[in-house]
């Protein structure tokens, strides 16, 4: 599937990694939508690249239905179909003042595993099946009959047994893509999946600010964090390669985690 002239859902658009792909999209011709809570993020992206190419449609949260489905409604008044998504929002753990979790409580408590799986898992599947919804019902984009594409991000913390609460509902990420992949096969949409190593975003500040925590995870080649746009032209090639379903590609530079 091209990319130009086409749009594209992009959660999490506001900040980081899908911050990247907005711009990669807007760049190779495409349009975005960004549904994120960062509102004034997501309104600088757009006043920025031009909000005839860019929606920013005010807050939406990934884990309410009925925000989401405005966002989208929003989305195909403004550019008539949509080919896409990359949900790309996410959080590394809860906020002490949700769960009282901090100092001194060494375990994941029940209340951060909620608060985390409602945005990481649960999130996840409210934006990509309300998308999902639509393209199954638009005409084919290609000859081949594709009706679109939606890319779920997941993380190498879900693949290498790293963080609770975090690494749990990566993992459940990365098991959705199959199934999920294998529901829409009939209507001609594609699912895939990424699990991006350590990059740099405002999610790993702590680790762009202490070298020495971010070098003992970075053992392979190469030795750096990654830049978000290199995540942003895989974002690409997997929509205009039509033969990647159903799969999961770690961009990580050969990083496991250990811990
Ligand atoms: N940065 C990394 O090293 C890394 C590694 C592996 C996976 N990831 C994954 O990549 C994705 C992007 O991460 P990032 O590093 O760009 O993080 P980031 O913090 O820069 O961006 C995350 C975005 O998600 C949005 N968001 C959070 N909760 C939301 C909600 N309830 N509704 C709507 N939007 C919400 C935030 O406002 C923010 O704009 C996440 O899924 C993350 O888990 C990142």
């Amino acid at each position: 599937m091209k990319i130009s002239g086409n749009t594209f859902i992009v959660t999490g658009g506001a900040s980081g990694l899908g911050e990247a792909a907005v711009r990669k999209l807007v760049k190779e011709g495409g349009n975005a939508v960004i549904i994120d809570v960062n509102v004034d993020g997501a309104e600088k992206i757009a006043q920025e690249l031009g909000t005839d190419r860019v929606l920013a449609p005010g807050k939406v949260d990934v884990t309410e239905e009925e925000p989401v489905k405005k966002a989208l409604e929003l989305a195909l008044e403004q550019f008539g179909s949509l080919a896409g998504a990359v949900i790309c929002h996410g959080v590394l753990g809860a906020p002490p003042s949700v769960t009282g979790y901090g100092p001194g409580n060494a375990l994941t408590s029940y209340e951060q595993m909620k608060f985390v799986a409602g945005i990481n898992f649960l999130g996840v599947y409210n934006v990509a099946q309300k998308v999902a919804e639509i393209l199954i019902k638009q005409e084919p984009l290609a000859e081949d009959g594709e009706r679109g594409a939606i890319i779920l991000i997941s993380s190498i913390a879900g693949l290498d047994g790293s963080l609770v609460s975090y690494g749990t509902t990566k993992s459940a990420v990365a098991g959705m893509i199959l199934p999920f992949a294998r529901e829409v096969a009939p209507f001609g949409v594609r699912v895939m999946g990424i699990a991006p190593g350590v990059f740099q975003t405002p999610m790993t500040q702590v680790l762009t600010d202490n070298q020495d925590a971010a070098n003992s995870l970075l053992q392979m080649f190469p030795r750096r964090m990654g830049q978000p746009l290199e995540f942003a032209d895989l974002v690409a090639f997997i929509f205009e390669t039509p033969m990647l379903n159903g799969s999961l590609i770690r961009i990580d530079a050969g990083v496991r985690l250990q811990v």
